[in-house]
């Protein structure tokens, strides 16, 4: 069955994105060749909990940064086309590896953040979330060092809410993604490489049962082999294109 086709007929709908889906409302990549932010920044100092015992201050800086990036940025048409897509079908898991909150801000509902939220700060010591900081309005690329908070109930310094590498995804999101991976019957993987773990998996569990798996990205990724269609642009133009196509 052709792709029109077998949109207009699915009923559950998965959809995992990635930080390409962002691209154009002006946030970075991780991976892009220049642009990208482990590219431009080292992701062991920035992105374990190692590098956060070493150095809190140029962590939670560097967050900071990213996050007040994020609040500055707007939904583009990419994140607006998936909250139409809700709309017509009958059901629709949104996972997104994303840290930002523009899925969110277009109007989705319940979306599974597997890598956290910049938006949702919380302490290292008891985990607990913390009300947001007010924030630093004009930080340099990269953002400067800045002592993280401390935690009003332990005295514990304020983390970023997001997930490092070597961290386990959040266990709740986890689950429910694996099972509309497992339940879907079409899978659609927006702006991401699919090159890290285990969300990359996703695609893989999809692609196993044989259901129509569907890429939107302007380049190649690692995970092309596992796609029944390959939709090469920007997702801000492909997606509301297929919808309009569709619909
Ligand atoms: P990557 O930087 O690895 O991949 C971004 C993808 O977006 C690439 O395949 C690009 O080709 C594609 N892209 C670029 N512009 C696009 C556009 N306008 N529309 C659609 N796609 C576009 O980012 P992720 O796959 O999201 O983890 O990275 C996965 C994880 O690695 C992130 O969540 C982050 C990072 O380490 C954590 O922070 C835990």
């Amino acid at each position: 069955m052709p792709l029109l086709e077998t949109l207009r007929a699915a009923r559950h709908v998965a959809v995992l994105t990635g930080a390409g889906i962002s691209v154009e409302s002006g946030l970075s990549t991780f991976r892009s060749p220049q642009s990208g932010l482990w590219e431009r920044f080292d992701a062991e100092e920035l992105a374990t909990p190692r590098g956060f015992k070493s150095n809190p201050a140029l962590v939670w800086g560097w967050y900071e940064w990213r996050r007040m990036q994020a609040l500055r940025a707007v939904p583009n048409e990419g994140h607006l086309a998936l909250k139409r897509l809700a709309e017509k079908v009958p059901q629709l898991t949104l996972i997104t590896q994303n840290v930002d909150d523009l899925h969110e801000r277009a109007g989705s509902a319940e979306v599974l953040h597997l890598h956290g939220s910049l938006h949702q700060p919380m302490c290292n010591a008891c985990r607990q979330s913390r009300p947001l900081p007010p924030g630093i309005p004009d930080e340099p690329e990269g953002g400067r060092a800045v002592e993280p908070p401390r935690c009003g109930h332990c005295g514990g310094r304020i983390r970023p809410g997001v997930v490092w590498f070597g961290e386990k995804l959040p266990q709740k999101e986890w689950t429910l993604a694996k099972r509309a991976a497992l339940a879907c019957d079409l899978f659609l993987s927006v702006g991401t490489s699919s090159v890290v773990e285990p969300a990359a998996s996703l695609t893989l569990l999809a692609a196993q049962r044989r259901v129509t798996t569907v890429q939107v990205n302007p380049n190649e990724t690692q995970a092309q082999y596992l796609f029944s269609y390959d939709l090469r642009g920007p997702a801000g133009v492909i997606l509301p294109a297929l919808l309009n196509q569709a619909w």
